[in-house]
């Protein structure tokens, strides 16, 4: 035999393995055809021209000059791990989810951990909302709780989640500042967006500056709702209690761990799970019914209040452990698309406004960000249960229906059929009422949670919350919006306002603002406004 035969061998399914001179297997390109030289370009000579002939040449750089996709419109930054939800005890009076039926019983889950505004090079310890989303690949369908480790949100309708956003991101003539809040657009926003004042005492304060995401709580933040076999319907809200507890970092560390180590919170993460040392948390839930919702002045419905756990405590119901990193993270961490409307039978939605215009949402965020419908093919996105449909072709398809049938019903006794027992059942919730644009009465009251949040927090950390909104304002150049800002802090809590109004150089205060929802007109630019226009 030469040389050239020692290199090749024929495996028992007729394949060939091809191996290059120190044992290596041999490098190939996409379409599987051997390379004999990757240092160097096809030329006319040693000195001369490429040729249009080098078609490894083209497919490498054709290959990586399409490497990127677009980085996800928010939550962009993130890093995700794998591991499995456990449950303490069965729910079946109220929920007829698989996964909530037997104590002891495992279930994997997806992680991934996120800062909202910043884009994907962004560093970990910005003054941000964190997103903490869990996909459980349960018998019975995927399930994704797309939450945050605050409870409650900055808009009570998603018509508005453009405006906000477009609002924390850098501003669109200069594109800065990065990944913080600290500009005027952004507060201009909120101060205009009386709702969002419970939401912005939280983001003021350190809940905002985790130490770490094996620190932080996770929240549904929206009122969901169980349903059990009989068809009755429960409330509920999902809250992730760290093991560890709650830990957060002081603005100056933050600024220097941004700046020292920008990959803080991944780099946490990984040599934790890598040592062995798994991050756990606890699904625990508010459970209600429409009696009790009744006796609040807020709505239930209204995703910027939450239910004071001293009134109804939390009850844990499992636990989710991660004890595994992903093997590639553009693979797993990058492409998971999380969808809140992903829910398995015994899970249903709530008609928070917000949570209604999210579920619209997720599906074509994932169509644009992924390329086209199969994203499901994708391993991470795939469901680990059984599953059959009649779904076929669109870019990339991996999977196609096998055989002649690909519809129902059908003459030829094939395929799946739907199961009005087994199926999905939405929770028939009666509704009725006329077609209006319409904010409700309930949804009014801006400022009573956001001073109970303030008030509940300890002297060093109410001490953070204003140092936090003075440091934030100051960054403002537009005084009419530091005024404004001001004015809803005398809503919350006079002390407060008063102290950063002082710090920000105000000769007198302002009014407190007109706590009533806002009108069209209120919302006018004012003439001050104009003056400072770019
Ligand atoms: C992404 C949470 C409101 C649209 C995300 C992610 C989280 C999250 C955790 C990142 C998922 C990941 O790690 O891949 C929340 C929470 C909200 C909220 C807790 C309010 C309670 C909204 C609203 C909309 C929206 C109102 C739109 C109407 C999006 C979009 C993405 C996203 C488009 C990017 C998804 C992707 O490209 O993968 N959200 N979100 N979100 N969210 Fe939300």
């Amino acid at each position: 035999a030469t040389i050239h035969d020692q290199k090749l061998h024929r495996g028992a399914g007729g394949e060939l393995h091809q191996f290059a001179e120190d044992g290596k297997p041999v490098l190939t390109t996409a379409q599987g055809g051997p390379v004999s030289d990757d240092q160097n370009t096809l030329r006319l000579g040693a000195r001369g021209p490429a040729l249009i002939d080098d078609f490894h040449f083209r497919e490498k750089i054709f290959h990586f000059d399409h490497e990127r996709i677009p980085e996800r419109v928010v939550h962009a930054r993130g890093y995700g791990a794998h591991g499995y939800f456990e449950t303490y005890e069965s729910l079946a009076a109220y929920t007829r989810a698989d996964l909530f039926q037997r104590p002891g019983e495992k279930t994997p889950a997806f992680v991934r951990f996120s800062t909202v505004a910043g884009s994907k090079g962004s560093f970990d310890l910005a003054r941000d909302v964190r997103g903490f989303a869990v996909k459980i690949y349960t018998q019975q369908g995927n399930w994704d709780l797309v939450g945050n480790n605050i409870p409650v949100f900055f808009i009570q309708d998603a018509i508005k989640f453009p405006d906000v956003i477009h609002s924390v991101k850098p501003e669109p003539d200069k594109e800065f500042p990065q990944a913080q809040s600290a500009h005027d657009n952004f507060w201009d926003f909120i101060s205009l967006t009386p709702e969002s004042m419970h939401m912005i005492m939280w983001v003021m304060s350190d809940r905002a500056i985790p130490r770490s995401f094996r620190f932080m709580e996770g929240f549904g933040v929206h009122t969901f709702r169980f349903v059990n076999a009989a068809d009755e319907s429960t409330f509920v809200k999902f809250h992730w209690k760290p093991k560890l507890g709650l830990q957060s970092v002081a603005w100056n560390e933050a600024v220097k761990i941004n700046g020292a180590d920008p990959d803080f919170h991944r780099r946490d993460l990984w040599q934790s799970i890598q040592s062995g040392n798994f991050p756990e948390w606890e699904l625990c839930v508010q459970l209600f019914d429409q009696d009790f919702a009744d006796t609040f002045d807020f709505d239930i419905l209204d995703p910027t209040k939450i239910i004071p756990e001293e009134i109804l405590p939390v009850k844990p119901i499992g636990r989710l452990v991660l004890d595994r990193m992903p093997e590639n993270f553009f693979a797993e961490t990058e492409q998971v698309a999380f969808m809140t409307q992903n829910v398995p039978p015994g899970i249903d939605f709530s008609n928070d406004p917000l949570l209604q215009g999210r579920n619209f949402s997720y599906l074509d965020t994932q169509l644009k960000r992924l390329g086209g419908p199969n994203f499901t093919h994708l391993p991470i996105n795939a469901p680990k249960c059984p599953f059959h449909n009649f779904q076929q072709d669109g870019h990339m398809a991996m999977r196609n229906p096998v055989g002649r049938v690909n519809y129902q019903p059908n003459s030829w006794n094939q395929g799946p059929r739907e199961s009005p027992v087994q199926g999905y059942r939405h929770f028939p919730a009666e509704e009725q009422g006329a077609k209006v644009r319409l904010r409700p009465e309930s949804f009014a009251d801006h400022y009573s949670q956001a001073r109970q949040f303030y008030i509940s927090q300890t002297p060093p950390e109410q001490r953070h919350i204003a140092a936090a909104l003075i440091f934030e304002l100051s960054k403002v150049e537009t005084p009419v919006i530091r005024e404004r800002m001001v004015s809803h802090l005398f809503n919350i809590d006079e002390t407060l306002a008063s102290k950063v109004g002082h710090a920000l150089g105000f000769k007198s205060m302002p009014k407190p603002a007109d706590a009533a929802m806002p009108t069209r007109q209120d919302l006018e630019p004012s003439p001050a406004l104009s003056i400072v226009e770019r």
